[in-house]
């Protein structure tokens, strides 16, 4: 395990949108440069980079055509080895985006494989063999090329699947995941990881990380035996460096060699019941909305499980949200947002912040750009100040790669950075608490202390320091037990006093009784 994970917050972005240096209207390597100060003011020491390579941007550089290569819109390659050293001058890791499902559709690879003469990479891609027969249960294509055969796709057309064979082979052209072509697949990813490796990079988020065996078993074995070599490699070769899987099955994945898996917004989930519950029939119930009624109980029975499950293994990471996935400022108010980013920044495991995030930046119904379709609308230029586009271009508005955010009242950081009480200057102390308490980091422990159906608030302990939030709108009670009041690894038991380290809103203790204001937040220590 990467010591660095143990205090990392992680700062996402989406390079189209994050700081245009070159006035095309659309975010660049630069750009990212320039910005890694105020990166560091907020408190993150870690960047997740979304896909800045080549590619014809059908799925916003998912669909990867040359993964050694920079896209020519952000920057070259020797930009991107410069944001590496320039990061690391000032503690700052960063992750870029490993594509290892699927390519792009006019990837070399791909050309070669598609051409009826056999050649290296004829079984790079899962291809039937007649241009007839389809792929049961799978995605396809056919009729495309002048081999006689249809191919899998991974996600959307633009992206066929890269060839790591199938567990329980019911095809003559299926191969077996030890298949010499599959390993070559396995082996080719590698390379791909090394290159980005030696020049500076500090490991990956991995895309779609439990789509590579096909018809896998439902543990993903298979597929984590991949996962398990990788993971070798880079603890022989590349010990410091980091992977974090996009999987959202912490068991299957840490379990699989990820350092870390994101807890994703699945309806339904625990993580999707704290801020994103507006699709449940019945009405949005989400704990952190101040008229929800929510109920921590719907979190944590699906968290505690997976949590017990996995902690000598890994991380869960808590997002804000991703590329992927609405902001949560389309239901919450910055008021609401400051208790939630309050919650996911002291939780164990490692915390990811999406760029806009920290000023409570707004979901906007767009028109698709790149595939995007609703992802689009939270894939918006950052909003830097109240000049020209927000700061984030000085091109012409109708250049920009999508609009800003140009309401009177859109959130900016040269507006919050001057007001104490802001979005982004609760977000600066929440960080600065977390680096301040080793408790508060990833692997510092979790008990909850009071949790009921359907009440607040919800108090847990993250090693000494006592934790309370109430995102409703009333004054709430617990009474405390006496677990709450012996410090941690102290054998004698003996009841200690608490300190108050932080606070949103004001909460008091007196004896065993904890008393919190409405939507209020605190971080107590144990003296
Ligand atoms: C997940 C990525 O987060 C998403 O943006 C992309 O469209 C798909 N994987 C396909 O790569």
């Amino acid at each position: 395990m990467p010591a660095w994970l143990k205090d990392a917050v992680f700062y996402e972005i989406y390079p189209q949108s994050f700081k245009d240096t070159n006035n095309d209207g659309i975010g660049d390597i630069n750009g990212i440069i320039e910005k890694l100060d105020y990166v560091k003011e907020l408190g993150c020491n870690a960047l997740w980079i979304n896909p800045i390579y080549d590619s014809p941007f059908k799925d916003g550089g998912y669909d990867v055509r040359d993964y050694k290569k920079v896209a020519p819109r952000y920057g070259t390659n020797e930009d991107l080895y410069r944001l590496f050293g320039e990061a690391h001058k000032k503690g700052i890791h960063v992750l870029l985006d490993l594509v290892p499902g699927h390519t792009s559709e006019e990837h070399p690879w791909f050309l070669e494989s598609k051409k009826a003469e056999r050649n290296e990479y004829s079984d790079r891609y899962v291809w039937t063999n007649c241009w007839f027969y389809g792929i049961n249960g799978h995605p396809y294509v056919g009729g495309e090329a002048d081999r006689d055969g249809t191919y899998m796709l991974n996600f959307f057309k633009c992206q066929p699947a890269l060839n790591y064979g199938f567990l329980n082979k019911t095809q003559d052209w299926q191969l077996s995941p030890d298949d010499p072509a599959c390993i070559a697949t396995r082996e080719a990813m590698k390379d791909v990881m090394r290159f980005w490796l030696d020049h500076g990079c500090d490991g990956f988020r991995v895309d779609m990380a439990d789509s590579l065996v096909k018809d896998d078993d439902e543990n993903k074995s298979a597929t984590g035996k991949i996962w398990k070599n990788i993971r070798e490699m880079l603890d022989k070769e590349y010990p410091e460096a980091a992977i974090v899987s996009e999987w959202c099955n912490p068991q299957q994945a840490l379990k699989s060699g990820f350092h870390a898996d994101f807890y994703l917004d699945h309806q339904g989930n625990g993580y999707n019941t704290l801020l994103r519950d507006y699709e449940t029939p019945g009405g949005d119930h989400s704990f952190l909305k101040k008229d929800g009624n929510g109920d921590i109980m719907r979190f944590l029975l699906d968290y505690l499980p997976k949590y017990d499950a996995t902690r000598e293994d890994g991380y869960i990471s808590f997002i804000t949200c991703n590329h992927d996935t609405p902001r949560a400022r389309r239901t919450l108010e910055l008021d609401e947002l400051k208790l939630a980013w309050a919650l996911f920044l002291t939780l164990p495991g490692v915390p990811f912040i999406y760029y806009g995030d920290e000023i409570g930046m707004r979901y906007f119904e767009l028109p698709t750009k790149e595939g995007g379709y609703t992802r689009t609308g939270t894939r918006t230029p950052m909003q830097w100040t109240n000049g020209k586009n927000k700061g984030f271009s000085e091109a012409s508005s109708d250049m920009l790669y999508l609009p800003v955010d140009e309401s009177e009242d859109a959130p900016t950081v040269e507006n919050q950075a001057q007001d104490s009480s802001s979005l982004y200057n609760t977000v600066k102390a929440l960080t600065a608490l977390r680096h301040k308490y080793a408790d508060l980091q990833a692997d510092g422990s979790f008990e909850v202390i009071y949790a009921e159906k359907e009440q607040f608030p919800f108090v847990y302990r993250r090693g000494n320091l006592l934790i309370a939030i109430n995102p409703s709108g009333n004054k709430a009670n617990a009474t405390l037990s006496d677990k709450a009041f012996v410090k941690e690894k102290d054998s004698s038991g003996s009841h200690c006093a608490f300190n108050e380290v932080y606070s949103i809103g004001g909460c008091q203790i007196s004896g065993n009784s904890l008393t919190i204001n409405p939507q209020a937040f605190a971080v107590f220590e144990l003296k």
